[in-house]
């Protein structure tokens, strides 16, 4: 039972810079403040000084933002100039992507899993109190790792038995205004877990578990304050609790299966995913593409609908190679010999063939889908050997699309292109394809600087053809 707990605040704290030893500091400003720490003290310290010790600060100006940012970016602005909140620059967009694990949200803020598995606005990026105009700050990598450390430090000099949050303060959700919560901590349980202890009226308590280092963290914070107060280290005397050994943060992240909120969100991903996938005819940039991201699209390829579960898929990828800008070239001259036998012009023809051949030849990578035929004819007659050969295009089709989302979903820019439909026997050959190999469609991938707009789709009622009896 905690009748009454004090909150001191360490003044005269100085400005913290890389390499600084921050346990070291307090010991000294503690001396000076005349305060000596006792056992069960629980110190509370903001994170942006143990970010800054640690050296996690990053300059705007050095990071090049993907065309993932940028996407957001164009996507965020306007709902941002909305309700008037600040503009986030894709340099920052992508500073916030290179700490997240998940992406929950792309509205003014960017609501994100970082990767200690923090659900919080622009993966706790500050701008505050950080000396260097283009300069942020990220959090700790490991923050329990660093409260540990200046546990360990603090018992060294002072002898006693402490506990170390590292807080930082978080929006929340249904409600307005950020409240102080623990990043990493030593030495005290995140949780309280009053489950089976009776309440004043003798009832048990069913669900109770109190969010133990959160509530300190929210205390400490009315000392701490968040702009220029400059009390970044604040001790909390006489709240009753048990010194622990060994303790993580990650006990008080909700697990994801018992998140009501979680399920909502990535299904909104998901659709904007659906419905921001975009046929990149554009310039690809310059950034190279890590063959390893066209692996893993490949394997989400994989999980596709097929006919059967016959999975006739089969991908070839192409590098930039001396093969592959032949074989550009040999289809293009295909292609331009069947323009010519229709009657087509020279302009028409040198138009269609090549902004095409461009992207063929410029795109960091080509993938070549083919439909590996079986070799069986399973009906007497030709309909039906047709309606199967059919459903084998669908199924590749289908492996396709899923090709193209997770492209998407990687931040590549791609396109689908039915040239090698077109020039069937030449792929084959100068690619010496086993036989079996009917290849199906090109698609380019590579990052792109700039994002299509969205193409017309037809209407709703367009599409569904209603039988109203
Ligand atoms: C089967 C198939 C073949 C395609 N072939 C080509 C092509 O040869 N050249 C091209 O520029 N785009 C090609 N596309 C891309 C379409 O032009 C594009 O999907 C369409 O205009 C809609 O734009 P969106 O993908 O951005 O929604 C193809 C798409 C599909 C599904």
């Amino acid at each position: 039972m905690n009748k009454k707990i004090e909150l001191i605040g360490l003044e005269n704290f100085p400005l913290i810079k890389a390499g600084d030893n921050i346990a070291q500091i307090i010991f000294k400003k503690l001396n000076e403040n005349n305060i000596s720490l006792q056992n069960g003290d629980i110190l509370v310290i903001a994170q942006t000084i143990v970010s800054k010790s640690i050296g996690r600060i990053r300059d705007l100006k050095k990071i090049k933002p993907s065309k993932k940012a940028i996407e957001i970016y164009n996507r965020t602005t306007p709902k941002g100039k909305k309700v008037h909140m600040p503009i986030k620059s894709p340099e920052l967009i992508q500073a916030i992507l290179d700490e997240s694990e998940v992406i929950l949200k792309t509205e003014h803020v960017l609501i994100v899993e970082t990767k200690h598995g923090f659900v919080c606005a622009n993966a706790g990026i500050d701008k505050s109190n950080i000396e260097g105009e283009n300069n942020i700050c990220l959090l700790p990598e490991n923050p329990d790792e660093e409260a540990n450390k200046i546990r360990s430090s603090l018992k060294k000099l002072t002898g006693k038995d402490l506990a170390i949050i590292i807080s930082d303060s978080f929006g929340r959700p249904f409600r307005v205004g950020a409240i102080g919560v623990a990043l990493g901590i030593s030495g005290i349980n995140p949780i309280l877990d009053k489950r089976g202890v009776e309440d004043l009226f003798g009832y048990e308590l069913q669900s109770t578990i109190v969010g133990q280092v959160d509530n300190l963290a929210s205390a400490a914070q009315l000392v701490m304050g968040e702009a220029d107060e400059g009390l970044p280290v604040v001790i909390i005397r006489d709240y009753k609790f048990d010194v622990v050994k060994k303790t993580s943060i990650s006990a008080i992240l909700r697990d994801k299966n018992l998140d009501l909120f979680r399920e909502k969100a990535s299904e909104e991903n998901f659709i904007d995913l659906l419905k921001s996938r975009r046929s990149y005819k554009l310039e690809f940039s310059s950034e190279d593409v890590d063959k390893k991201m066209i692996e893993e699209c490949i394997d989400i390829a994989r999980w596709a609908p097929s006919a059967h579960n016959g999975q006739y898929w089969r991908y070839i990828i192409l590098e930039k190679s001396k093969l592959r800008e032949n074989l550009i070239i040999k289809m293009n001259e295909k292609l331009r010999k069947d323009l010519l036998n229709d009657g087509k012009s020279k302009t028409f023809i040198k138009n269609k063939i090549i902004s095409t051949k461009n992207q063929f030849l410029k795109a960091p990578f080509l993938i070549l889908l083919c439909l590996d035929k079986p070799n069986f004819e399973k009906y007497p007659d030709p309909d039906r050997n047709q309606n199967e050969f059919i459903m084998q295009i669908q199924s590749v089709s289908a492996s396709a699309t899923y090709l193209l989302l997770a492209l998407e979903s990687k931040g590549l820019a791609a396109c689908w292109y039915c040239a090698p439909l077109f020039t069937k026997r030449i792929v084959k050959e100068m690619l010496n394809l086993p036989e079996s190999y009917y290849p199906i469609a090109f698609f380019t991938a590579g990052y792109s600087i700039t994002t299509p707009p969205s193409p017309k789709r037809k209407r709703l009622e367009d599409i569904i053809y209603n039988i109203n009896q």
